[in-house]
């Protein structure tokens, strides 16, 4: 099935598929990165996680009317993926202020935002994926206004969804990026991956980090916590 490697990237590889251009297989790896990939290590099963906790968000984003890029689970550090254009924008949706807004704007953490705040970076390494406005996004990838309106909807939408989603499972959903593809029909979808690694999700009773920041602040062992966090998932009938 898996056909040839097409893209690597820091924490997943992409492959194309046997006699189907209109799917990939996307393979999860173990590496971590933090700061633009200044820094670098690998959890041995952090791949194993991220797979099975992103297939369950999609899963449960599907049922609640939202479409993604997502198949099906392959094993357990592969799944299957309509293959689609990435739009070079990263949506990050946040409810609470925490990471890289504390330091650009002198927010406290755990500073509550509501509405939510919705904020565009490019998706350029070697730029560091500095922060955009809509203009830039416009000049910079071929998205129109009408598309970034419906990519800020569908971020909307997702961010109501899996704070009820994260909120079953006692998580509190503080941040998290998105980002969207367009499908051989022109449809925007979402797409690459939301997992721990790209959500910032705080115990509700003890506010102990769940997600990759325990990685970026060397808080404990990432492994432990990302397999709670699937225990917690499973747990939910
Ligand atoms: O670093 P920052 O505070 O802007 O991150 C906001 C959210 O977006 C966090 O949940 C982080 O994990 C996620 N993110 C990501 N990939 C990036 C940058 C941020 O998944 N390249």
């Amino acid at each position: 099935m898996k056909a040839n490697l097409l893209y690597e990237g820091k924490a997943k590889q992409v492959y194309t598929v046997t006699d189907d251009p209109n799917l990939l297989v996307l393979s999860y790896k173990n590496d971590a990165t933090a700061f633009n990939g200044e820094k670098k290590a690998n959890f041995s099963g952090k791949g194993r996680y991220n797979n099975l906790i992103a297939a369950k968000v999609f899963e449960y984003l599907h049922v609640h009317g939202i479409p993604s890029h997502f198949k099906e689970t392959l094993n357990e550090t592969e799944q299957l993926v309509e293959r689609t254009t990435i739009i070079p924008i990263e949506v990050v949706v946040r409810n609470v202020a925490a990471g890289s807004i504390t330091r650009r704007l002198g927010i406290t953490e755990k500073t509550p935002f509501q509405p939510p705040l919705i904020e565009f970076f490019y998706k350029e390494d070697a730029l560091g994926d500095p922060i955009i406005n809509d203009a830039h996004a416009l000049f910079l990838t071929d998205a129109t206004e009408a598309d970034l309106a419906e990519i800020k909807a569908i971020a909307g939408k997702v961010n109501e969804q899996l704070q009820a989603f994260f909120k079953q499972v006692n998580l509190q959903l503080v941040d998290f990026k998105l980002e969207f593809g367009r499908n051989s029909t022109g449809k925007i979808v979402l797409a690459d991956e939301i997992s721990p690694d790209t959500c910032r999700l705080w115990d509700v009773e003890t506010g102990e980090k769940m997600d990759k920041d325990v990685f970026r602040e060397d808080l404990g062992d990432l492994v432990h916590v990302y397999d709670q966090i699937l225990r917690r998932l499973e747990a939910v009938k």
